[in-house]
């Protein structure tokens, strides 16, 4: 049995549909990682299935139950809001404790819960302090720690690590993978941030304009995008897209053609390939110039300009060519996709 699943959720303000049919299945135990540009619709859909927005039209089943008009005190899910939503008059230990208490908890029980959370997010020296004395990234751990203690079967969290600095970010991106797999609670998870989504999702549902374009495992996400929207939207940097059409078995643009051993027929393509598959040639593939060199430390990301696109492609070592340099780039075939500029859709 699924411990979540949403049928053809429909959420409108006025004339503006924000969520337009979203269906999903949560297996019991599984992190899945919702992603999707800013405006999509992403707390909209945490809020319905906390029951804190009603959604137009659709049903939330919790293990098998269908929820849709359960209050959301009892739908027994925790929540990490965007905003931390934390009590202002509590100390930190008293924000953890609220929710514990009401739920009727032994006093030790509830000690012992928050000990170890704060212990495991580093935020034992604050427990007594209140929300106000804290830094925005102290309040989202608390947020956090507060959803944590709850050990609820399902946790929604809403971008809990956006206002951390890069270094704190990774350390509590691996402390929630352990807490989970200790406590194996059903989790959704929004984030924006391409390493979290890739590094903490047992699957990822790629979330555009109130509709979910794709949702499989990240190393399918990445690589084999069903669309060029995900193409696009998961990767940093981005696939390269480049505008063309195939003529034969030719893909023909502005400013290169090249051989492609697929047989298609001709009409307009996208052709995307990624910066990590394409390299530098002595004097055969597509000829650009040097743009420009991002060091990004154990490697580069090198812009060439082949007249009316610039193809970025990564690169290591000290041969770095210089700007205005000639160069040559060959595509790995095996790994170029090409999608139906018309529809977005990946050509098989
Ligand atoms: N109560 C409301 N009334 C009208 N429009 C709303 C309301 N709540 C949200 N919206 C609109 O719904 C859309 C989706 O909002 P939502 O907060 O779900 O986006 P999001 O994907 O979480 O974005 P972000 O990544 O910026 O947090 C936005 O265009 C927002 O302006
Ligand atoms: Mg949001």
């Amino acid at each position: 049995m699924n411990a979540l699943e949403l049928k053809n959720i429909t959420k409108s303000f006025g004339f503006n549909t924000i969520l337009k049919n979203v269906s999903l299945e949560v297996n019991l135990g599984e992190f899945l990682v919702l992603v999707g540009p800013s405006g999509c619709g992403k707390s909209t859909l945490l809020r319905i299935i906390s029951g804190l927005e009603s959604s137009s039209t659709g049903e939330v089943f919790i293990g098998g139950k269908n929820i849709t008009l359960v209050e959301p005190q009892n739908r027994d899910i925790a929540m990490v809001f965007q905003s931390y939503a934390l009590y202002p008059h509590m100390s930190v230990y008293e924000n953890m404790e609220f929710s514990l208490k009401i739920r009727k908890l032994p006093p030790v029980e509830i000690r012992n819960r928050i000990h170890e959370i704060a212990d495991l997010l580093q935020m034992t020296p604050l427990l007594q302090r209140k929300p106000k004395d804290l830094s925005g990234g102290q309040r989202q751990r608390v947020s956090l720690g507060r959803a944590l203690a709850r050990r609820a079967p399902v946790i929604l969290f809403d971008e809990p690590l956006s206002n951390l600095d890069a270094h704190l970010r990774q350390q509590m991106r691996i402390e929630i993978k352990k807490i989970h797999q200790i406590f194996k609670s059903t989790i959704i998870y929004v984030t924006h941030d391409q390493t979290e989504a890739m590094t903490m999702g047992d699957r990822i549902a790629v979330l555009n304009k109130g509709q979910i374009e794709q949702i499989d495992s990240p190393f399918n996400i990445y690589h084999s995008p069903k669309n060029i929207f995900v193409a696009n939207f998961i990767g940093t940097p981005e696939m390269n897209l480049l505008n063309g059409e195939m003529r034969n078995n030719y893909f023909v643009h502005k400013d290169f053609d090249f051989n492609i051993s697929k047989d298609i027929s001709s009409h307009d393509v996208v052709l995307g390939i990624r910066p990590e598959n394409i390299t530098l040639s002595e004097n055969q593939g597509i000829a650009g110039t040097v743009q420009f060199f991002e060091n990004l430390g154990p490697n580069g990301l090198l812009h060439v300009h082949t007249g009316n696109e610039v193809i970025k492609l990564f690169i290591q070592g000290q041969n770095i060519p210089k700007i205005n340099d000639k160069v040559f780039l060959n595509v790995d075939q095996s790994k170029l996709k090409l999608f139906d500029k018309k529809s977005g859709s990946l050509i098989q």
